[in-house]
């Protein structure tokens, strides 16, 4: 018989709850090792499914039970309680419990925690070890957290309005919804809007907060409050405009307006995942929250104004209208990365937003796709939920709704959404439910679109062209790869935007939308003086892999004159991407026609300067294993390395004209972390790296000196340091930097990232020894481990060093943190790509992981996943 604890849960054994809950009250007498939580919660018997109270539960010391004020009898185990339903009232009852947890020892960061934490034994004698000064509790209740505070009914589809007391001597004492009563030593919240218990919060501290306020479109009031460690105060500006745009957007754009009259984000050091979208307390990893331009570079600030807008956008698309059940993440999760990438392009750039969108989709979607752990975007079973919070759900989730949105026409997506919204407000409902707001507003049948949720993989495209009097005819044919559990595939419903190209490279054809619903089907052009280039799948119309032959000269022509940005961006990594697999296979130098396409875009003053950036980028080391294995090519790391490193060489000499003029006129002057801005440091710090390559890096360490913001800085060092120079520099920055945990995190990540192949493990082992290295902070722990799972040579090193030395703080980090181990686990996703030896070096860490004594439900499932 299965352990309990390893049980498959499936999708189609979804069923009702046996009560309902109408409201609950919590009262925390907040202590570290000795928190008592006590609850008072109306349950109401459903009867479409009556049954036995079972009620969540696990970790707690349960002192008492009641309920309707009297003793029953009840059943507690390690993960419930139950109350027969022969002993409860058949009307609604009240249930009481009171239960005493340890925040002050709880590793995982799940359910009420502190951080930073502390987890030596009290001293002989003491009764309970107090909290450090900046010491605050802090709760994680998504996915399955809630259980770990109190014992509740902790499923999506339970919601239920909360009022909250919290007693404790912290200065500053937050939970969900409106503040209501407080005093020394206690404050009382109240949250008026039904919500599941993952959505649960309460944080308590020693904080500061940076104020701010919203009128929304109706003219209500609302507080806004950034709370963060003392110290942390002059790093929330840019956050709090964030979160006023992120207001005014969901307003105009969906028509969502704010609900309650104070809305809280918080900053954590301790955080396994980036932000969470708590009702009316948002509680935020700090590194995706705090912004300074001395202390975040422009990609960080982009990212904190995308995660800012992303869990507020929650409020609606999550929170008001939340999921049945966990195999419905995507419906929230899906939906509010579209709506937050859809702000970023709408604050910056939609071109350039596109692009570094494909590019991690391919980086994290399409290699989970491509491997042992590919699932579909809404799943049908799991074992821990945890574990699908990937970027199948996410991202693959997010390009669903961009190809419903084209399919459908943006007039009746509005439309579609409206309806949603108003025919689900406080309910919980299922993918179904989505589509069939958009089924019933535009009459369309999306049964075969709907597939795009229950099948897994990204279907290849393939493309002929043919040209006859005057009719351009284009015939796709599309296939799925089989995936773990799923070998037939059906053909999909595929949105594949095309515009067509004259010889004299003017559009004859604006973009145009095919709907391919066939395993292969023809399109005609007609009317059409002269033959057209083709461009196909404009702005990544669909997350699928395009198969096309094409000569360089073909790419070079839309290079140069596609009118759509992300085809243009295309094209030049596709000569990139030939180029460097040219130069692995059997050192084939780069074509002239390459060099000189590149050096033709990077010297276009007309193009946007970040969309100029992007096109020097070189394909990673990870997509061009991923190609050549695609191709039936067993991969070789060195290899890659090599070639990646000679064709940056050569680009170095052969834009060595034109680099110090880049690097001069894209000085962005005073910072600003706006596009314009960004995009100019982006191209300048592009120029700079291939600079360094051959000035011996006296460009780089000068700048490195003068730079006044964090992009630049840490530009400058990052490319000493992939010119293996940057001593100095190194030691410098963790001397200006010791005090501060977010930049540190940067100066650990980045030494393990541009460590040479043979080198990149020691680095990391080093590190592990270095005085603020912590298994407990996730962030420095990613900042060492996902930067050396980052570094595909050094990862991949033929000792196996890296392997093993992963594999080692997996097995410490499960003790103290499951969740985070096993998401960190997927770097071994990919093993089967490679050579026999490094299969089996990785298959033998992946065994010795998996042996593990009490490991952990999470990492026991993703290792199974991987080894299958
Ligand atoms: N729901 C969070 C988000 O996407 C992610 C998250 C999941 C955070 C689980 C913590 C734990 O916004
Ligand atoms: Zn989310």
């Amino acid at each position: 018989m299965k352990d309990a604890a390893t049980q498959t849960i499936y999708l189609k054994d979804y069923q009702e709850p046996h009560h309902w809950v109408r409201d609950v009250h919590l009262t925390f007498r907040l202590a570290p090792r000795a928190t008592r939580v006590l609850s008072k919660i109306t349950f109401v018997p459903n009867v479409q499914n009556p049954g036995d109270l079972i009620l969540d539960g696990e970790g707690l010391r349960l002192i008492a039970v009641a309920v309707n004020e009297a003793i029953v009898p009840y059943q507690v185990t390690d993960t419930h309680l139950v109350i027969k339903s022969g002993d409860l009232p058949t009307a609604p009852f009240t249930f009481e419990a009171e239960v005493e947890i340890s925040p002050q020892t709880n590793t995982a960061l799940e359910g009420l925690y502190m951080s930073p934490l502390n987890v030596e034994a009290p001293e002989e004698g003491e009764r309970e070890s107090q909290p450090g000064q900046n010491a605050m509790y802090c709760t994680q209740c998504e996915a399955e957290g809630f259980r770990k505070i109190t014992y509740y009914p902790d499923r999506p589809d339970v919601m239920a309005p909360f009022s909250v007391r919290i007693e404790s001597d912290m200065p500053v004492m937050l939970s969900n919804g409106n503040p209501g009563a407080f005093g020394p030593g206690f404050a009382e919240w109240h949250d008026p809007w039904p919500k599941p218990s993952y959505l649960f919060a309460l944080v308590a501290g020693n904080l500061i907060n940076h104020p701010g306020g919203f009128t929304t479109k109706s003219g209500k009031q609302v507080e806004l409050n950034i709370w963060v460690r003392p110290g942390d105060e002059g790093k929330c500006a840019f956050g709090m405009q964030a979160l006023k745009d992120s207001m005014a957007w969901d307003e105009r754009v969906y028509g969502r307006e704010y609900d309650l009259d104070i809305f809280n984000i918080v900053a954590v050091d301790d955080f396994n995942m980036g932000a969470m979208e708590n009702k009316g307390l948002n509680v935020f990893n700090s590194s995706c929250v705090l912004a300074s331009k001395e202390t975040s570079t422009d990609a960080n600030f982009e990212r904190i104004e995308g995660i800012i807008a992303h869990e507020y956008f929650h409020n609606w698309t999550g929170n008001r209208i939340t999921c049945r059940d966990w195999f419905q993440l995507c419906l929230k999760e899906g939906l509010t990365v579209y709506r937050d990438q859809m702000f970023s392009g709408d604050m910056r750039s939609h071109a350039v937003k596109r692009i570094e969108e494909v590019l991690t989709l391919r980086a994290r979607q399409f290699r989970e796709d491509n491997g042992p752990l590919a699932h579909p975007v809404r799943p049908e079973s799991f074992v821990e939920i945890n574990n699908f919070y990937t970027a199948t759900v996410y991202e693959k989730g997010a390009e669903i709704i961009g190809m419903l949105k084209r399919i459908v026409g943006d007039e009746a997506y509005k439309k579609s959404c409206d309806l949603y919204f108003e025919r689900h407000d406080g309910q919980a409902v299922t993918i179904e439910d989505w589509l069939a707001a958009f089924a019933d507003t535009t009459g369309r049948d999306l049964a075969q679109f709907k597939q795009w949720y229950s099948q897994a993989g990204t279907p290849r495209l393939s493309v002929e062209e043919d040209w006859q009097d005057g009719t351009f005819t284009l015939t796709f044919t599309q296939s799925t790869p089989a995936t773990p559990g799923q070998s037939d595939k059906k053909p999909m419903v595929l949105p594949i935007a095309v515009g067509l190209i004259g010889p004299n490279g003017a559009e004859v054809v604006p973009t145009t939308v095919l709907e391919m619903t066939e395993a292969t089907q023809s399109f005609s052009f007609e009317g059409l003086g002269a033959r057209p280039t083709a461009s196909i799948l404009r702005d990544f119309s669909a997350p699928v892999v395009l198969e096309r032959e094409m000569s360089a000269k073909t790419r070079a022509f839309l290079l140069a004159h596609d009118t759509d940005p992300f085809q243009k961006w295309e094209m030049g990594r596709m000569l990139a991407k030939d180029t460097l697999i040219a130069m692995i296979m059997d050192g084939t130098p780069p074509a002239n026609a390459y060099l000189d396409a590149i050096k033709t875009v990077l010297t276009d003053d007309s193009l946007d300067p970040a969309f100029r950036a992007l096109t020097l980028g070189l394909p990673s080391q990870d997509d061009l294993a991923q190609t050549l294995y695609d191709a039936g090519v067993t991969p070789d790391p060195d290899k890659i390395y090599a070639a990646r490193e000679e064709v940056r060489r050569i680009l170095a000499a052969h834009l060595r004209e034109v680099l110090p003029a880049l690097y001069v006129e894209n000085d962005a002057g005073a910072f600003a972390p706006d596009a314009e801005g960004s995009g100019k440091r982006s191209l300048r710090l592009s120029a700079l790296s291939l600079l360094t390559l051959s000035d011996g890096g006296a460009t780089a360490r000068a700048l490195y000196k003068r730079a006044d913001n964090m992009t630049e800085q840490a530009g400058a060092l990052q490319a000493l340091l992939s010119a293996g120079l940057g001593e100095d520099e190194l030691a410098d920055f963790a001397a200006q930097w010791q005090d501060d945990r977010l930049v540190m995190d940067k100066w650990f990540m980045m030494q393990v990232a541009s460590a040479a192949p043979d080198q990149a493990a020691d680095i990391a082992k080093s590190l592990t020894q270095h005085p603020d290295f912590t298994m407990k902070n996730p962030n420095r722990f990613r900042s060492v481990f996902g930067a050396l799972a980052g570094n595909h040579a050094g990862f991949h090193a033929s000792d196996g060093k890296a392997y093993a030395l992963l594999a080692d703080h997996l097995i410490a980090l499960d003790a103290l943190n499951p969740q985070t181990t096993a998401r960190m686990s997927g770097a071994f996703e990919t093993w089967k790509r490679y050579d026999a030896d490094r299969q089996g070096m990785m298959r033998d860490q992946l065994e010795r992981i998996l042996a593990t004594p009490t490991l952990s439900r999470d990492t026991t499932e993703m290792v199974t996943r991987i080894l299958s």
